[in-house]
């Protein structure tokens, strides 16, 4: 029996007080994230229970308790007291996914600060954006990224405190700080800071179709949701071996690969390494991993292998399969049951969200294809384009739109609450994708309804990259649209029309590469240039985008008069 047993009864009888209940958010007058995923399954006798496997790139193994995420994160916590960091202010936490990760995102947490973070393998330039945009006052980091920090920090004066995870015996320079969590004096008890559940707490960068990327701002009372999917969804049950294959860099990796999973006491285990076929399933095998939470790309990669390295492995401990970020298609969940004796079921929502909306849960029909249905406690629709009304004849497409108010629900854009605003339509929330809705209340995903590209489960702004481009000496103008591709579903393709005394050339494609390179993380960079005369445009002198992504898809461009007046 799953853990959220029948769906329907759990969606009529649904109510956000329960599941506070049931965690005991706000006991004692605590409501701080960094207690519920450390302290409190201490308290419930755990301490000794395993938190986190961790494996590196070279096979080093690391295995961390209950007891010693609570002992270190209060290490952290302390630490930042100790520099003069104060509750409220944005503390960066920039490093592959080591351990150090997990675990200083709960210790910023418990002294109260907002937690920023970034990924890391973003170029100085996307990760100057960010920083600068939240005005963060320290960054986590180690070696391998310590460059990229040094080379920007003259630019942001507001980030006095760089610290370092794996300093060792070099010297640092100027007024960077060494911190190295297991040499650090044991800090058992920490007064962990008085959260009220609408204090900041996670603040997640995420890109839009205009202007630089968006820090989509959470509050601690987020865990009640991130608790209660964790449970519902994902299934996580106590003797479980769970594993959240995405880089908390992304929001799907802090909301289930540090909140969720910890503050259901469940075991989880880390692979900080590149994706690889074999290696993925030695891990599996290795650990016995129960229940898997995996992106479509990754998926896909697995099945352009086929069947045989599935059958080289026993998998047989596999009991819940959950995929999130991009379309799920059908395709990979009929074959994901023919080989692994179960589905992958799919879950949708958003860096906004912060929780899981949509999604099939454990013991109802799957519909291959299909996001699921609203999850229990949201109200989720599609609304009519133009007049924001729900649309209710089943199979039309309209606007995902999501009834405010559940916990995990941003509050705000960092210092931008014009585009915060924006997003709200007659008391909608309004997601920005398209979908239809079915007579059982299955919601099928269409496509996004903004010029955002969605490659390999990330989305990348268009902007960003079209700024970048707009930088080398012989770009005039540009475009930057998703192009399909049969693995990451679109990729990044640049349409440019040279300035006046530039030819196009491979070299100049080459040289136009190098240059945007060292500006944006690898997953914004195009993987085709097109030069162009001119790129089309509306009236007002806008590039029209939405027509060359059609171009691309091959679809039908349809009355582009609309286009014309944007
Ligand atoms: O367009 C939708 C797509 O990813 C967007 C959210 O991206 P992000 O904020 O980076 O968060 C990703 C992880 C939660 C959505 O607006 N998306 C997410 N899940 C799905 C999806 N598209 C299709 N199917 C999904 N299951």
């Amino acid at each position: 029996m799953s853990n959220i047993g029948s769906y329907e009864e759990k969606y009529k009888s649904f109510n956000w007080k329960d599941s506070e209940k049931e965690l005991e958010y706000g006991k004692d007058g605590m409501y701080n994230i960094g207690y519920y995923c450390s302290d409190r399954i201490c308290e419930k006798g755990f301490g000794q229970k395993i938190a986190m496997i961790w494996e590196g790139f070279t096979g080093e193994v690391k295995k961390y308790t209950y007891d010693d995420i609570r002992i270190y994160s209060n290490c952290f916590a302390k630490f930042l007291q100790d520099i003069g960091v104060n509750p409220g202010d944005r503390i960066c936490v920039f490093m592959d996914k080591i351990p150090e990760l997990y675990i200083s995102f709960l210790g910023v947490l418990k002294m109260g600060g907002i937690v920023q973070p970034l990924f890391s393998a973003f170029g100085e330039e996307a990760l100057f954006t960010r920083l600068d945009n939240a005005k963060t006052k320290a960054i986590f980091t180690t070696r391998k990224h310590l460059g990229k920090v040094r080379r920007i920090r003259k630019t942001l004066p507001e980030m006095t405190k760089i610290i370092v995870l794996d300093a060792g015996e070099k010297p640092l320079e100027n007024d960077e700080l060494s911190f190295d969590m297991a040499k650090m004096p044991k800090v058992d008890k920490f007064d962990i800071f008085k959260a009220s559940p609408e204090t900041p707490s996670v603040l997640h960068y995420t890109s839009g179709t205009t202007g630089t990327p968006k820090g989509a701002l959470h509050v601690h009372s987020s865990i009640i949701s991130q608790y209660i999917t964790a449970k519902w969804v994902l299934d996580i049950r106590p003797d479980d071996i769970y594993w959240c294959t995405a880089d908390p860099g992304w929001v799907t990796g802090t909301s289930y690969g540090i909140i969720g999973a910890w503050a259901n006491g469940v075991t989880q285990t880390v692979l900080d390494a590149g994706f690889n076929v074999s290696h993925w399933y030695d891990f599996i095998d290795k650990y016995k991993v129960t229940v898997w939470y995996s992106a479509p790309t990754a998926i896909r990669m697995l099945m352009k292998e086929g069947d045989a390295p599935v059958k080289a492995h026993n998998l047989s401990s596999l009991r819940h399969l959950i995929s999130v970020g991009e379309p799920l298609n059908a395709e990979a969940v009929v074959w994901s049951e023919k080989v692994f004796g179960k589905p992958f079921l799919d879950s949708y929502w958003q860096t906004e969200t912060g929780s899981i909306m949509i999604s099939n849960f454990p013991g109802m029909k799957v519909k291959p294809g299909s996001m699921g249905k609203a999850v229990p406690g949201i109200t989720a629709i599609v609304v009519d384009p133009k007049t924001y009304e729900p649309i209710t004849k089943p199979g039309l497409v309209g606007l995902v739109a999501l009834k405010p108010g559940w916990p995990s629900m941003f509050r705000t854009y960092w210092q931008n609450k014009a585009t915060y605003d924006g997003k709200f339509k007659n008391g909608w929330y309004i997601c920005g994708d398209r979908s239809s809705i079915d007579a059982e209340g299955y919601f099928w995903f269409v496509g996004r309804d903004d010029d955002v590209i969605n490659t390999a489960g990330h989305l990348v702004g268009p902007f960003e990259i079209e700024s970048a481009l707009l930088e080398h000496e012989a770009v005039a103008e540009s475009a930057a649209v998703g192009k399909p591709d049969p693995i990451n579903m679109e990729v990044v393709k640049a349409f440019i029309a040279l300035k006046p005394g530039f030819e196009k050339s491979s070299d100049l494609e080459m040289s136009i590469m190098n240059f945007i390179r060292k500006k944006l993380s690898p997953l914004a960079m195009p993987q085709e240039i097109e030069f162009v005369a001119s790129l089309p445009k509306t009236r007002s002198g806008k590039i029209m985008r939405r027509l060359l992504r059609a171009q691309e898809w091959g679809e039908e461009i349809g009355d582009i008069s609309t286009l014309e007046n944007d």
